[in-house]
């Protein structure tokens, strides 16, 4: 028997939509194009489906409704112009980090030397090297479990053509990290761990898929911005652009710790597409 496409997918999006799945239909035809290795606008002129099909895709369905996020379900995750690996141990790439690459846009030119810190799967460092003719990239990652997905990434995108990266185990509390570089970076992305520990019981289901390293950062949630603001400070160039995603509510302690530390010609709130103050960032003085 084979069964269609058309009515496993509105099964499949009704199950979804009635557990509170915000995208419920391009979760749906998400992971139906994972089961069928077909891409979603495939599915469009597919009619039917194997049992077997069927049978994997209400599997997917049922643990997605617990809470497992779509991108481990079908272990990749898109960003800007790529897909890339994820699965447990490594923060899934949100869609509003995207942003963050336009901001350094001006500054991404032939000689510039760019360091993402905390660099998880590789989204912002992969992404500058796929889309700019930068002279190198760095990425720092602390996470073990992170670095293997980071390193499988890199692997991968040099392996379809895209611009090496340079991947560096490391810790950005740690003052001595990149000390060659002291002075000589042109542009410094991040997008650390910033939630409040306290809002640990109030997030969203699939944020306990992200590693907690990944998400929680102290009390306040500002635990690591100081070491990510002097580690920025010591490593850029004069003229050199920092820019930092952050919660939105803590965009003025951000200018604050800014303006705090006397290193920096010009500071700025920034934000995200919906209007929230997401990002900020500064020029070196
Ligand atoms: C919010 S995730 C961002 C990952 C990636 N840049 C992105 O935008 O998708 C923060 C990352 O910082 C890493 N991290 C947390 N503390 C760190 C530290 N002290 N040094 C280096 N990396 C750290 C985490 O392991 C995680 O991969």
């Amino acid at each position: 028997m084979r069964l269609t496409v058309r009515a496993e997918l509105a099964a499949a999006t009704a199950e979804l939509a009635a557990a509170g799945v915000d995208s419920a239909r391009v979760e749906a035809e998400l992971l139906l194009s994972h089961v069928l290795g077909a891409s979603r606008s495939r599915l469009l002129i597919t009619e039917t489906l194997s049992p077997q099909a069927s049978a994997r895709l209400r599997q997917l369905v049922s643990r997605r409704v617990t809470g497992v996020p779509v991108q481990h379900l079908t272990g990749a995750a898109p960003f800007r112009r790529l897909e890339l690996a994820v699965g447990p141990g490594v923060f899934i790439p949100r869609p509003e980090t995207e942003l963050l690459i336009e901001l350094a846009e001006p500054w991404l030119t032939p000689d510039a030397t760019v360091v993402d810190l905390g660099a998880g799967s590789g989204a912002i460092a992969l992404s500058v090297a796929r889309e700019f003719p930068v002279a190198r990239v760095i990425a720092v990652e602390r996470s073990e479990r992170a670095l293997h997905w980071l390193r499988r990434n890199a692997a991968d995108r040099q392996a379809a053509g895209d611009r090496p990266i340079e991947v560096l185990p490391g810790d950005i509390a740690d003052a001595g990290l990149l000390a060659e570089l002291a002075g000589e970076v042109s542009v410094v992305l991040a997008n650390p761990p910033y939630v409040p520990e306290s809002y640990r019981d109030q997030l969203p289901a699939e944020v306990a898929h992200d590693p907690a390293e990944a998400v929680f950062a102290g009390e306040d949630g500002l635990a690591l911005m100081p070491a990510v603001i002097g580690l920025a400070a010591r490593l850029l160039r004069p003229g050199g652009f920092l820019g930092i995603e952050h919660d939105q509510t803590h965009a003025e302690a951000l200018t604050r710790l800014l303006n705090a530390s006397g290193c920096w010609a010009t500071v700025a709130g920034r934000p995200d597409l919906t209007g929230r103050p997401r990002f900020s960032t500064a020029v070196r003085g």
